[in-house]
């Protein structure tokens, strides 16, 4: 069975393989939150610094929703994408004034928070609350793309919502976080968009773009 497969053998090799990253080391939803508005635009040896000065300046929800706003955008100065930070810290308000400072863990909720679209919502839901919810981005994409040979465009929403399903499927009973952040790793460092390291790859026996020697053809991306 190729997804079973999939799902097991992924699992097992992040547990071996994934990365000593800052945001790991605690669940912290709010640690989990930050992290994501920072790699949304920003590659992850970049955002480590960033994210560590931010969260020794702004340690808790709270914290960063009672800075004065030039505060923040100093410590964000040289990630870019200002509205990201402007839109985070409103949010924190959000999250102060409407959660009493706990980010919330019921979908509704996460998806009303300012700057929070369906990947960011699903990474928070499933990394810090292991929900099995999906957090679909252009990693994960690409890497269900080859693996399913899946040949729609990428740039369509029904191709997005389609991925959405089958990652549910796919995750794991009660394993959604490390799941859906193997998926993410397995992009970053395996099946990568250039030259793909499918010798190292756990699931390459069963890959199904491997298999037809199209893995470099894909994902199918028309231009924005
Ligand atoms: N890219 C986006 N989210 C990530 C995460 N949680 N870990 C590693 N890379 C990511």
């Amino acid at each position: 069975n190729q997804k079973e497969f999939f799902s097991a053998h992924l699992l097992d090799w992040y547990t071996e393989n994934k990365r000593d990253l800052p945001w790991r080391r605690h669940r912290n939803p709010y640690y989990i939150w930050v992290s994501e508005i920072m790699l949304q635009q920003t590659r992850v040896d970049t955002v480590i610094p960033y994210f560590q000065r931010f969260i020794e300046q702004f340690p808790t929800v709270e914290d960063l929703a009672d800075a004065p706003e030039q505060e923040v955008l100093k410590c964000w100065e040289g990630l870019g994408y200002y509205s990201r930070a402007r839109n985070l810290q409103a949010a924190a308000k959000q999250v102060k004034e409407q959660h009493g400072g706990q980010v919330p863990d019921d979908k509704a909720s996460v998806f009303a928070l300012k700057g929070v679209g369906p990947y960011t919502a699903g990474a928070i839901l499933s990394i810090a609350f292991n929900k099995p919810e999906p957090a679909v981005d252009g990693n994960v994409m690409r890497v269900l793309s080859r693996y399913f040979l899946i040949e729609e465009d990428i740039m369509k929403g029904s191709t997005r919502a389609n991925m959405e399903r089958l990652v549910v499927e796919l995750i794991p009973e009660s394993r959604a976080s490390d799941f859906n952040q193997a998926l993410m790793e397995l992009g970053a460092l395996v099946c990568t968009p250039k030259s793909p390291h499918c010798l190292t790859c756990p699931v390459m026996e069963h890959c199904a773009a491997r298999i037809e020697g199209v893995e470099e053809s894909l994902p199918v991306k028309t231009k924005a």
